[in-house]
């Protein structure tokens, strides 16, 4: 990883992904979790909040410490009980079907084997389970998918090894979830920021 990756990059993440907008979505892409939860790449705990109140537990499973030790003040605050429950999203510790459901947000753009990631999360997911995420990916416009296409070599060595151009619904679907909610659209700003604010909130659920 390195200093900036392990030092600053968490940092920078919870900066860049706390606006008005992104933290509305952030409150959409949690409505509807109950039971059992596992969060993927919990980070800082941006969501730690905002878990519904038929939410029972919450696993987290995020490799840095910083981010853990970052996270600690929110995971205090919430009314849901959270267990660091694993490292890698790419190899979960869990038993088959353990979750009712798991929350993903902007974490499916790093983890570096994203399909193995994804696999993971059906096995884990009782049959009829719910996959809530909400991720920034590759833009609908030709013109900003190549840009995204360009930026992503230094996309990954500066933001931690996130991709733009990842096509997040395509993923979910390819993995045999059924896409029951998705909503995708740009964040407020300059159309600059185009590669970087594309996102998708939906909801896939687990085969039966
Ligand atoms: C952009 S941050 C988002 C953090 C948080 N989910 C949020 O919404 O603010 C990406 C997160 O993915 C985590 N991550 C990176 N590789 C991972 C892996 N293999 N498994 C699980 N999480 C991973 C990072 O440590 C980081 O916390």
């Amino acid at each position: 990883m390195g200093w900036w990756t392990d030092r600053v990059v968490p940092h920078l993440a919870d900066r860049s992904l706390s606006s008005r907008p992104v933290m509305e979505r952030r409150a959409r892409a949690v409505d509807g979790l109950a039971g059992r939860v596992l969060e993927i790449g919990f980070g800082s705990g941006r969501n730690a909040t905002l878990y519904p109140d038929a939410v029972v537990s919450v696993d987290a499973v995020e490799p840095s410490d910083v981010g853990w030790r970052m996270s600690g003040e929110r995971r205090a605050a919430s009314r849901v009980p959270i267990t660091r429950a694993g490292l890698d999203g790419q190899r979960l510790e869990a038993e088959d079907a353990a979750y009712d459901a798991v929350l993903s947000t902007f974490t499916l753009c790093t983890i570096p084997d994203v399909t193995r990631a994804l696999a993971e999360v059906r096995r884990v997911l009782r049959p009829g389970g719910s996959l809530h995420f909400l991720e920034h990916g590759l833009a609908p416009q030709a013109g900003v998918a190549d840009w995204q296409r360009r930026l992503d070599p230094v996309q990954r060595l500066v933001a931690g090894g996130c991709n733009l151009s990842r096509d997040v619904p395509g993923l979910v679907t390819t993995t045999g979830f059924t896409m029951a909610d998705l909503e995708a659209s740009y964040l407020p700003g300059p159309g600059v920021g185009r590669p970087w604010t594309y996102l998708y909130a939906g909801r896939a659920v687990a085969p039966a």
